[in-house]
């Protein structure tokens, strides 16, 4: 599709990849492969991925550079959420306390 400039314009594919599961603190939480561990946190409602001075952090820039996002994933801590894809069986560990 072109408009009147003559771009054209491609879409993604839609749809969403299998239906999976990954523990977040403990709980399990519903997701869909594909997603960034980012997106499946925030669809699950996790109010805040971590704290720094005392505030609560979530995601920011959702591509890489912030950190705001960082979670302990499989026991590698400060893991971006937002350029992770989630994995079957993945656990993952924000900072709420
Ligand atoms: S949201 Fe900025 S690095 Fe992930």
């Amino acid at each position: 599709m072109s408009d009147s400039s003559g771009l054209h314009a491609t879409r993604l594919p839609g749809g969403r990849g299998e239906p999976i599961e990954i523990t977040v603190d403990g709980e399990r939480v519903a997701c869909f492969a594909g997603e960034t561990v980012a997106a499946a946190l925030l669809a699950a409602g996790v109010p805040e991925f971590s704290r720094r001075g005392g505030e609560p952090r979530l995601p920011l820039c959702n591509m890489g550079t912030c950190f705001e996002c960082g979670v302990t994933v499989d026991g590698v801590p400060l893991t971006r959420a937002c350029l992770l894809a989630v994995s079957a069986g993945m656990t993952v560990e924000t900072s709420r306390a």
